[in-house]
């Protein structure tokens, strides 16, 4: 077996890929700082079945790969040699998604001779707040510096979880969702309301000309001694609320009572996550609180868990880029890895159901 090189003097230039559900993104990066990062949207695409379809976004992928390579080289200025690392999402997500990074992935180690290294879609979104702008600076790297441990609480469409950052690559899952994730039960609602999807970024927006208080969703699992949260009850209240609300669809509900209903409904979900947060935050012991995901673009749930928190400081993703899916947090978690990067590639199978490890105290 040939001996890894490893990669001491220089930051290696790592071209990341994610292809876990309906966007295609290529980054290009350089320990945390972000050299491009590029999205190729389909939610227009999917939109009008009213969530993800596999096969659509597989094609899709298929089409957009090449492009967005392209794109993300030019965009940090660079050539495929200048590349020394390919690193590419291999779980959890869609399988016929994954599948088409993966393919690319490969085929672009094996034509440039360069390790390939497989990351954890969740490990990305941990690890997105601490992604830094280019424009920051090439040295950036070293004068960066993050607080140990953290509480990182990753709020997506797909998972919603509290995880406790001893150090990067030391995590221990501390609560996660028992059924829909905090960002599925926003676009499970708003569906309910006709809002389109993703619902999410519309809500946070019909929320703003709503009274939060004027319906009042239940606060689920104050019992249970555990970290984890439930969003199913939150649904069903919804849904049992809208048919008292419309006569069972005989009336249909004034623009105010939809805004009321988005305001009610946004901060009965963020109210469940800053209830376990405070729970969480009374027996441990952290220095900073790191919030990543789709959902962590909506600022009221940034002020809700600032005003939870204080006086730590939370982290969030330079941009709302970093906040979904994204191959820059792939890259920056390769990166991360350093140094015992510098094997030769191997073969990646996908992983559509990976998990976030407890790897603490490993
Ligand atoms: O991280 P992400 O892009 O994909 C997954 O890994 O799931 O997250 C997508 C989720 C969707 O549920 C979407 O409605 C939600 O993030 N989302 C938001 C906002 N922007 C996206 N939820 C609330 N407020 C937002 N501004
Ligand atoms: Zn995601």
């Amino acid at each position: 077996m040939k001996k890894p090189k490893l990669i001491t003097n220089k930051l290696p230039t790592v071209l990341a890929i994610d292809t876990s559900c309906d966007d295609t993104s290529v980054a290009i990066t350089q320990g945390w700082v972000v050299l491009a990062n590029v999205i190729a949207s389909q939610t227009e695409l999917h939109q009008k079945y009213g969530g993800v379809f596999p096969t659509v976004a597989k094609l899709a992928h298929r089409e957009n790969i090449q492009p967005t390579i392209d794109l993300a080289l030019k965009r940090a200025r660079l050539s495929s040699k200048d590349i020394n690392l390919i690193a590419v999402t291999q779980g959890p997500g869609l399988a016929p998604a994954l599948e088409v990074g993966i393919l690319a992935a490969q085929q672009l180690a094996d034509q440039y001779r360069l390790p390939l290294i497989p990351v954890n879609h969740l490990e990305g979104h941990l690890l997105s707040p601490l992604a830094v702008r280019k424009s920051r600076g090439p040295n950036f790297n070293q004068q960066f510096a993050h607080h140990l441990p953290a509480l990182s609480i990753i709020v997506s469409g797909g998972h919603t979880q509290f995880v406790l950052v001893e150090k990067i690559g030391s995590y221990q899952v501390l609560g996660q969702t028992l059924d829909d994730a905090a960002g599925e039960c926003l676009d499970k609602i708003g569906r309910m309301l006709n809002l389109g999807y993703p619902a999410g970024p519309i809500i946070e927006e019909f929320a703003k000309k709503g009274n939060a208080k004027a319906y009042q969703f239940p606060l689920p699992l104050t019992t249970t001694k555990d970290f984890n949260l439930s969003f199913s009850g939150l649904k069903t209240f919804a849904k049992n609320k809208l048919a008292e609300l419309t006569d069972n669809g005989q009336k249909v509900l004034s623009q105010q009572q939809v805004y009321d209903f988005a305001a009610s409904a946004q901060y009965g979900v963020f109210r469940h996550v800053t209830y376990k947060l405070t729970k969480i935050l009374e027996t441990h012991q952290v220095k900073e609180i790191w919030l990543g995901g789709g959902v962590a673009a909506n600022i009221e749930l940034r002020k809700m868990i600032r005003k939870t928190i204080k006086p730590l400081k939370l982290k969030v993703p330079y941009s709302k880029k970093l906040c979904m899916d994204n191959a820059a947090m792939i890259g920056i978690v390769a990166g991360s890895q350093l140094p015992m990067i510098g094997q030769q590639h191997t073969t990646i199978d996908r992983q559509p159901r990976l998990v976030l490890t407890n790897t603490a105290n490993k």
